[in-house]
């Protein structure tokens, strides 16, 4: 300890894993502390471009030890996909990769109903990314979910276990007039895949507590991104999980008091995937522009992101909710080419200027933005390495963020490659 938390600032999507992969040296273990398959986390390295749903990105570096946290939903069937692509890659995760007894299963069952729900919802759907997200934190608020930890049972009892669960989650099915799934058969499923799983799973709350003791450096790995919190998004327009400060804590195991740095990542401009207020969207050549130059299509379902300029207002208010002195600025380069640049600096609603971020979605869908305009720059390349060499504009973009959000920028991203990077002390 201290540990280090890396979290998504905007609506996910924001260039997490890059920055994890950077840190990842200067710490011994990471720990992923929220949500599932629904993420998708890329990383560029020497070796060539990988994609993490489920796993934590900094397993790549053969010395770190990854958990996946108790405040994590997991599929294990994609677990083990996942798992086969990096074996298969050659990275060899022997014992250096622990699943905490405590995190939640994704059962069949959960898949089904969250498609069930969002077919329902019709135009108003959340625009899930159909991993079963929901329907599995529903299960454990509820108190009827599966952990992990009872991959640890005898074949004969986890297969009961299963039953036991699907038969449950078969009559949250059929209130959708759905048919029921056969739970023999995703008992067997399980009970097949038990040899695999069983040796991961880990007390992680010991784990932690001799980690404690012995001054290791955790990294905490967040998904999705805080305007997608649970409790402090645009609900209902959200994930089921908590992606700000607190889930760090109670997905983890950690105290606060472990937490030494946190670092909220934010894209040089904004994108949102699946529905909700968005005040700073651009349905136009703009967005359209920002999509194909920031190749913003979803690394899980493929979805065409929704762009849009940076929004001071929602970026202060996670500033604030997460407690940051220091940002990620990522995807600078994206942003090279457009003559100006919009900056969000307020919102009017009904007539009348805010400068909060409502906690209200139809509220928040009232809102218009205000906008500052800032000159761009035309270099394409920006570069990596020292701050002084961007372009004047670019410098000056950066600055701004950071004075209107209190904050400094220390990372400053300009290229999926490890070396466009700009590393700058914090102040
Ligand atoms: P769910 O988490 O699959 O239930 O999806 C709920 C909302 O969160 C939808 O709008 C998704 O598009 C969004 N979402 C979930 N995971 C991610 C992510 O990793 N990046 C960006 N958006 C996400």
């Amino acid at each position: 300890m201290p540990a280090t938390v890396i979290l998504g600032g905007q609506w996910g999507d924001e260039g997490k894993a890059k920055v994890v992969d950077f840190l990842m040296p200067q710490h011994d273990a990471v720990i992923r502390f929220q949500g599932g398959a629904n993420a998708g986390h890329t990383v560029v390295n020497d070796d060539g471009t990988f994609k993490f749903h489920q796993i934590p990105s900094g397993i790549l570096y053969p010395e770190v030890t990854a958990v996946m946290g108790n405040g994590m939903v997991i599929d294990p069937f994609a677990f083990r996909d996942e798992l086969a692509g990096l074996l298969e890659r050659g990275i060899d995760v022997t014992g250096r990769l622990l699943i905490s007894s405590a995190a939640q299963v994704v059962m069949p069952h959960h898949k089904f109903i969250d498609s069930l729900m969002e077919g329902e919802l019709k135009k108003d759907h959340i625009g899930s990314t159909g991993k079963g997200i929901g329907p599995a934190y529903s299960s454990k608020h509820s108190r009827r979910g599966m952990r992990m930890g009872d991959f640890l049972l005898s074949k004969e009892e986890l297969h009961a276990r299963v039953t036991a669960v699907t038969e449950w989650g078969n009559r949250h099915v059929a209130l959708f007039g759905a048919p029921p799934l056969s739970a023999r058969k995703v008992a067997a499923d399980f009970v097949n895949i038990k040899e695999l799983i069983s040796p991961m799973i880990t007390d992680t709350q010991r784990l932690v507590s001799k980690w404690r003791r012995e001054g290791r450096r955790i990294l905490l790995e967040g998904a999705q991104g805080t305007l997608l919190d649970i409790d402090h998004g645009t609900y209902p327009y959200v994930t089921s999980s908590n992606c700000s400060i607190g889930g760090a804590v109670s997905g983890s195991g950690l105290a606060p008091r472990d937490i030494g740095r946190v670092i909220g990542i934010f894209k040089a401009y904004a994108t949102r995937v699946g529905n909700g207020p968005f005040p700073t969207e651009l349905e136009d050549e703009v967005g359209e522009c920002l999509r194909e130059r920031g190749g913003e299509f979803g690394t899980t379902t493929g979805r065409p992101r929704r762009c849009g300029w940076f929004d001071l207002v929602a970026a202060r208010y996670s500033v604030e909710l997460n407690g940051l002195d220091e940002i990620a600025l990522t995807k600078l380069d994206v942003l090279s080419g457009q003559e100006r640049i919009m900056v969000c600096t307020g919102y009017e609603l009904d007539g009348k200027r805010i400068e909060y971020f409502p906690q209200n979605a139809g509220i928040l869908e009232r809102c218009r933005p205000v906008y500052e305009e800032v000159p761009g720059w035309p270099e394409k390349e920006l570069g990596g390495g020292d701050f002084e060499n961007l372009p004047e504009n670019a410098k000056s973009y950066v600055r701004l963020i950071e004075e209107r959000l209190g904050v400094r920028a220390t990372f400053i991203s300009t290229g999926p490659e490890r070396s466009s990077t700009i590393v700058r002390k914090s102040s």
